[in-house]
């Protein structure tokens, strides 16, 4: 192991001050006018869950950022209710990402004046990002608390429609979790929890030579196939969500993206409770309650003891052990024994902390693709609120201390080698940037939020 990634060392606070100015400069320089980018690389539009994360860090430094972030991702939800996992910058052009707007077609009526968008959602953490931003405006002034009831109250109507389309619409399986319809809507593409169920989508190899623009680690050509296969299909039945279970080759219920669905419930009682509305208050934690209730009976495998992806199509739980069955740990209503079940797997030699995206010792897993080995800040981050929501306090100052180190070392990358600690990815990434501020402000907030 990397000496950077050994336990117990402690945040020091010359690492707490030069991390906290470089995670401010990535930011800045990844903010484009009304948005921030993932990066202006590799990721030069708008996305879904990376505004929400991005958010969380801006809480600390620019509250009225964080709000115009949230709220330009917002201008491009479609009147269903769901908001876009990419919004398209219009001054962008159409072969700097791949695929781009001229590819997902989406219809007139979810285009708004300025902006296009894809028609696939990412896991909706926007709540819990709005929730936070409130939470800090305290420390900015009596103008920002006003500002942010302001934001709240406007935001809460539209984070409410992106829940009940994903409540709604999105329940394929009829269970009462949220299916997804492609491997990008669980923010963890390559997941091996997907491979079972897309050996089933048929690839196309005439989709074979539009390559992933620049990605240091692109998919395997078959499964971007049907990355781009799958898409065509969702945009031909107009991206309806009716009867996705009998046509569409790819639904699957994600437990990282129904855990985010849980908590978005619990971040939105307590956004309605601000507002003075109780009774959605306690419509939102009855909801909470019946997804977690939902995730472990739909998800857990007892013989595993952690949970998995369920293929809505065949019924069958996907054999991997990935990170995503590991986030319910945010839930506080999870049953007893599966928090347990949890904790041994976040513990044992499969993940350990920071806990990388697959398990050390599968067949699949690949210390340099994406999701199938690196360690990822944003992922790390739900698990130590997992740890916390369960009073996991020493562990999750563990992991708070080995992340700021390890980012410090390697820098503001988008995920890092699961053993050495060396940046993988794009760099100079919001998303990582962002979350080291609200990592770094959980101790040493007070000298350096007065610096930025
Ligand atoms: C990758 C990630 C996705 C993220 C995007 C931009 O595609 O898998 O979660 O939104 O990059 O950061």
């Amino acid at each position: 192991m990397h000496p950077d990634l050994s336990p117990s060392l402690p945040v020091i606070p010359e690492v707490s001050a030069e991390l906290w100015t470089s995670a401010v400069r990535v930011l800045d320089a990844n903010w484009v006018g009304d948005h921030t980018v993932p990066s202006r690389t590799l990721h030069p539009h708008q996305r879904s869950w990376d505004t929400a994360f991005t958010a969380i860090g801006l809480a600390y430094v620019n509250q009225p950022r964080a709000w115009r972030d949230l709220g330009s991702l917002f201008a491009a939800q479609w009147p269903d209710g769901r908001v876009p996992h990419i919004a398209f910058d219009p001054d962008t052009p159409e072969d700097a990402h791949f695929p781009g707007p001229r590819f997902w077609n989406v219809p007139a009526y979810a285009g708004r004046p300025a902006r296009s968008s894809t028609g696939l959602v990412q896991p909706p953490l926007h709540a819990l990002a709005a929730w936070e931003v409130y939470r800090h405006a305290a420390a900015h002034g009596a103008d920002a608390v006003q500002q942010a009831r302001i934001e709240l109250d406007r935001l809460y109507p539209r984070l409410v429609a992106q829940q009940e389309y994903l409540g709604d619409r999105r329940d394929a399986g009829g269970g009462g979790l949220a299916s997804i319809v492609h491997p990008w809507e669980s923010g963890l593409d390559d997941s091996p929890a997907w491979d079972e169920a897309l050996a089933a989508v048929p690839a196309n190899p005439g989709l074979l030579d539009r390559a992933v623009s620049g990605a240091a680690h692109p998919p395997a050509d078959t499964d971007h196939a049907r990355y781009a296969g799958l898409v065509l299909d969702y945009q031909a039945g107009g991206y309806s969500d009716t009867g996705l279970a009998e046509r569409h080759a790819f639904v699957v219920e994600c437990p990282g993206f129904n855990a985010v669905l849980a908590t978005a419930e619990l971040a939105l009682a307590q956004i309605a409770g601000v507002l003075g509305r109780p009774s959605e208050a306690r419509r939102h934690r009855e909801r909470a309650r019946d997804v977690t209730a939902a995730i472990g009976r739909r998800l857990w495998n007892p013989e595993t003891r952690t949970f998995h992806a369920r293929d809505v199509r065949t019924g069958r739980l996907s054999p991997a052990r990935c990170v995503s069955g590991l986030l319910p740990l945010m839930l506080p209503d999870l049953e007893p024994d599966q928090v347990d079940g949890i904790l041994a797997e976040l513990r044992s030699e499969r993940f350990g902390l920071p806990a990388p995206s697959h398990d050390r010792t599968a067949r699949e897993f690949d210390a340099h693709r994406y999701r199938r080995g690196p360690v990822w800040i944003n992922v790390n981050w739900l698990l130590r609120r997992g740890l916390l929501v369960h009073g996991r306090r020493d562990e999750a100052e563990e992991l708070r201390r080995r992340l700021v180190r390890l980012v410090h070392h390697s820098g503001h990358f988008e995920c890092f080698h699961p053993e050495e600690g060396g940046g993988l990815g794009t760099s100079a990434f919001s998303r990582t940037a962002a979350l080291c501020l609200d990592l770094l402000a959980d101790r040493s907030a007070p000298a350096y939020a007065r610096a930025a």
